[in-house]
């Protein structure tokens, strides 16, 4: 089979962080590895996403161009993903002229083909600044609430979707200037002629859990016409005489990069039409990995425009996006320095990359967020990485090497059973694009022969007795230098695989139960495959990384519309009573939670508050703190809350208890 295997292609005006490479690239890596060890062709694409609003007003506000801004992150993001091991055979950008005539010729094919349509709008425009102001980077006054700062698209505080014309007192983000409301042509795509192809093709594939309730919620709603013309600088030239000075939207022509950029790799390996294999042939599978932000845009607009232009293009296979990373409780940000951003964690930690890709399959949010913590970071490093799976392979290694360094191989049938049948749930599970599960499995495999061992402990018997013992293993590490491969391909499965003396096998190898190898000869003295996290080298890292304080003073992301006002009485169904803390513990497996004994004046209650990231258990205990008494109990991870304590949400996100200004009895009403 012939795969073609594109990740999202990042905007070249920022680094990359680890959401990113948990959302997209990881994934994209791993699947493209095991594919290539079971023998199929490959191609792996991405590239820089160069043009767009974004990068046009941040150049505007450096006082740069958006070219200074792409000749420095393009370089930057392409060496990350090299560092990272993320095995692309081609990373190509926006800005290549073989893009910007690819995507002309979609915008001229869908408008000869009639997909396209000119209508007049009005947008407001920057008077001093001499441009068409995009919805967010108008601020004015919400209709709704008063807020002063509300933006042309939302009020960050009381939630309402808004218009710019919505506003009252418009300003310009840019200059501060009041904008004008100006009629602009623009290009619409109208999708909605569209729909009932675009859903044959949706209807024709199976999604993952997490992407086929977004495309079937956007198809209720019914694909509407879109603007794919901006009025801005910096783009792909809309190529009509009578669009001067306009570019194409920026999601309209970035994935037709995934396109471009293998017309441009086909050039480079001197065989231009290469790319048609991988794109005209309805036997090639294309697979976007995406983060969950770009589902609509890689489901139905991009098929549609391939529909559209009807040109046989082979519409995507399979577009399994995750959902996003978070970090130690709260949203990845690189606006508000909350990010642990690649390029810094390379050049810290470069002996650590394995570590960063173990971890991060690990916490995959394949079907929900998950929460990246330097806690669990090291957790897994030490008691997964290298407690289990090196401390297995360095046992049997350092006996072997004892003990003259040779071994005939020789299997018991329940470990050659034990690889094969590893072998394929790996698979498998790769195959279904669960990539934790799969890792999960290797590390089962590991403790499962780790027990073993331990039983059979031949570190306390003679060499005679202990060649059988260490012979059964041969096959099982063999197999893991390949196994780990398509996770670990840095550091871990190569130099298992130099210290065995063996090569990566073809994954069929591994799925026959015909023995691997038939007898080890060690050249070296084994090493360890990980070298101990200590808390001294985690805290430099960390202290480096993490950063200390929010740049600015952003308002919190509303998540509920305008508030609606309640009667008193309505208020006062709410019991609220001051509770003095008796205990505290944190929740097992639950980052977040932390179990609460509290005291009331009938008694003593368990209560589960999601701040074990806020306070040490120890700092609660003796406390009082604010309780929400009569909500009905609620199970969380095995515990029942009854009722819920108050915390007040302060700067950044962190949670800060609400208690009484001086100790009152337990039970004391609020009212
Ligand atoms: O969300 C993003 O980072 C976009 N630059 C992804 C584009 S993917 C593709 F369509 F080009
Ligand atoms: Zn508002």
């Amino acid at each position: 089979m012939r795969y073609l295997i594109t990740a999202a292609l990042p905007y070249a005006n920022g680094p990359l962080h680890i959401g990113h490479i948990a959302g997209a690239y990881l994934p994209a890596d791993i699947f493209s590895r095991y594919l290539r060890l079971r023998g199929e062709e490959v191609l792996f694409l991405c590239g820089s996403d160069e043009h767009g609003v974004a990068i046009t007003l941040r150049a505007w506000q450096e006082n740069t161009t958006p070219q200074a801004i792409i000749a420095k992150y393009h370089p930057l993001l392409k060496e990350s993903l090299h560092a990272l091991g993320i095995s692309v055979d081609y990373y190509g950008r926006t800005s290549d002229p073989l893009h910007h005539e690819t995507a002309q010729q979609f915008f001229l094919r869908l408008w000869e083909k009639g997909w396209g349509e000119k209508r007049s709008v009005e947008q407001f425009w920057d008077p001093q600044a001499q441009v068409f102001l995009p919805d967010r980077y108008i601020v004015g006054t919400c209709p709704y609430c008063g807020f002063e700062e509300a933006y042309g698209d939302q009020c960050e505080r009381c939630g309402s979707m808004l218009a710019p014309t919505d506003l009252r007192n418009p300003r310009s983000r840019l200059t501060g200037a009041t904008p004008e409301l100006r009629p602009s042509a623009q290009y619409y795509f109208l999708l909605d002629k569209l729909q009932s192809q675009v859903e044959a093709f949706v209807r024709s594939r199976a999604w993952k859990p997490n992407v086929g309730p977004v495309i079937e919620n956007w198809l209720r709603q019914g694909l509407a016409p879109r603007a794919i013309t901006r009025d801005l600088p910096w783009g792909v030239p809309v190529p009509l005489p009578d669009m001067a000075g306009k570019v194409l939207y920026v999601w309209f022509e970035a994935p037709i990069g995934y396109i471009s950029i293998a017309k441009r790799w086909a050039l480079e390996t001197g065989d231009p039409l290469r790319w048609e294999a991988f794109w005209k042939d309805p036997q090639t599978r294309i697979i976007h990995f995406i983060g969950k932000d770009n589902i609509v845009f890689h489901t139905l607009i991009f098929p549609a425009i391939l529909l559209g232009v009807a040109e046989g293009y082979t519409l995507p296979h399979d577009v399994p996006a995750n959902e996003f990373l978070n970090l130690e409780g709260r949203k990845i940000s690189t606006s508000r320095r909350w990010t642990i951003d690649i390029d810094k964690y390379v050049a810290i930690a470069p002996q650590r990359i394995d570590e960063l890709r173990y971890v991060l399959t690990a916490l995959m949010p394949q079907t929900q967020d998950r929460d990246f913590t330097w806690e669990e970071f090291a957790a897994r490093v030490n008691n997964e990485l290298i407690a289990t799976l090196t401390n297995l392979v360095h046992r049997v290694l350092t006996l072997i090497w004892r003990h003259g360094g040779s071994v005939e191989v020789s299997v018991p049938a329940e470990l050659l059973e034990a690889r094969v049948q590893a072998a394929q749930e790996i698979g498998q599970r790769i195959e279904r694009y669960d990539f934790g599960g799969a890792l999960g499995v290797i590390l089962a495999l590991a403790q499962k022969a780790n027990k073993r061992l331990t039983d059979a402990a031949p570190w306390h018997k003679s060499p005679q007795e202990s060649r059988p013992i260490l012979a059964a293993y041969g096959d099982l590490l063999a197999a893991m230098g390949t196994l780990l491969e398509p996770f670990l391909p840095l550091k871990v499965a190569p130099t298992l695989r130099k210290m065995l003396g063996v090569s990566l096998f073809p994954w069929q190898r591994l799925l026959s139960s015909a023995p691997l190898v038939e007898h080890l000869q060690l050249r070296e003295a084994p090493i360890p495959l990980v070298a101990k996290l200590t808390p001294e080298e985690l805290h430099t890292i960390r202290s480096q990384l993490l950063p200390m304080q929010e740049e600015i003073k952003a308002p919190k992301e509303p998540s509920t519309g305008p508030i609606p006002g309640i009667s008193i009485e309505e208020f006062q169904k709410v019991c609220l009573k001051v509770v003095t803390i008796r205990a505290a513990e944190r929740v097992p497996k639950a980052d977040k939670l932390l179990k609460l004994v509290v005291e009331a004046d009938d008694g003593l209650h368990t209560v589960v508050s999601g701040v074990a990231q806020h306070y040490a258990p120890e700092d609660l205990i003796g406390q009082q703190a604010v309780w929400v008494s009569n909500l009905p109990p609620k199970t969380l991870r095995g515990v029942t809350s009854e009722g819920m304590l108050l915390f007040a949400e302060g700067e950044g996100g962190a949670l800060v208890r609400v208690g009484p200004e001086r100790p009152v009895p337990p039970g004391s009403p609020v009212k």
